[in-house]
């Protein structure tokens, strides 16, 4: 698939088929991310993968803060025509995606070395959910399981010296989410050009 296609089909997916994700698949969306830009080359990421139960762990523990942090919502704009409840079902289960990859970084007592950190992996999750739409395989970029980031540490047993950047779910999507519409389709707002 062109570039520019999987960038205008890559969708927040929030609803998954339980139909494995073959490994060279998976090794295949990694390694797109491993490919990724890095600020002076340190390519300071790494990935976990999650399958099994320890989803549905991870799951218990965003959908408890899930519930808490969309209390005021009805429907929310930012999720399309979700509604809370599903929402919530989507946490819990992580829309039942068969497997979960979860991007690290290393922590940085210096704020620029750690901001540094902090995009590359972002550039390296962007490559990944990009490689995933060329395959056919839905994600979901996530940070808001980071509310309960005690336990998600705990049931990953992810070291103190590791920053979680990211978290997608990864496998074949259950429809199609609909486009969120551009703020500034045309551009006009959002650039300007300096002659
Ligand atoms: C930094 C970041 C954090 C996000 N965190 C969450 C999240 O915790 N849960 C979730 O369901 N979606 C999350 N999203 C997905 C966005 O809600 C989604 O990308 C946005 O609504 C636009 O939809 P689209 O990706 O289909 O274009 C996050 C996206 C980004 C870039």
């Amino acid at each position: 698939m062109d570039i520019f296609e999987a960038i205008r089909q890559r969708r927040a997916v929030r609803q998954y088929s339980p139909a494995p994700v073959k490994k060279e698949d998976i090794h295949a969306v990694l390694d797109a991310a491993n490919w990724a830009t890095s600020g002076m080359n340190r390519q300071p990421w790494e990935f976990v993968v999650v399958t099994g139960k320890k989803i549905g762990e991870m799951g218990e523990s965003y959908r408890r803060v899930s519930e808490e942090y969309t209390k005021s919502w009805n429907l929310s704009p930012m999720r399309g025509s979700l509604s809370r409840e599903e929402f919530i079902r989507f946490a819990g289960t992580y829309g039942g995606a068969p497997v979960v990859i979860v991007v690290l970084t290393s922590t940085d007592d210096s704020p620029d070395l750690r901001k540094a950190n902090l995009e590359s992996a972002s550039a390296a999750m962007e490559n990944l959910l990009l490689a995933a739409t060329a395959l056919g395989l839905g994600t979901c970029w996530m940070t808001g399981p980071l509310r309960d980031e005690k336990t998600l540490r705990t049931i990953l047993a992810i070291p103190p010296d590791k920053e979680i950047v990211a978290i997608t779910p990864l496998g074949y999507p259950l429809g199609t989410p609909k486009d969120q519409p551009r703020l500034d389709p045309a551009l006009e707002q959002k650039v300007r050009w300096v002659e």
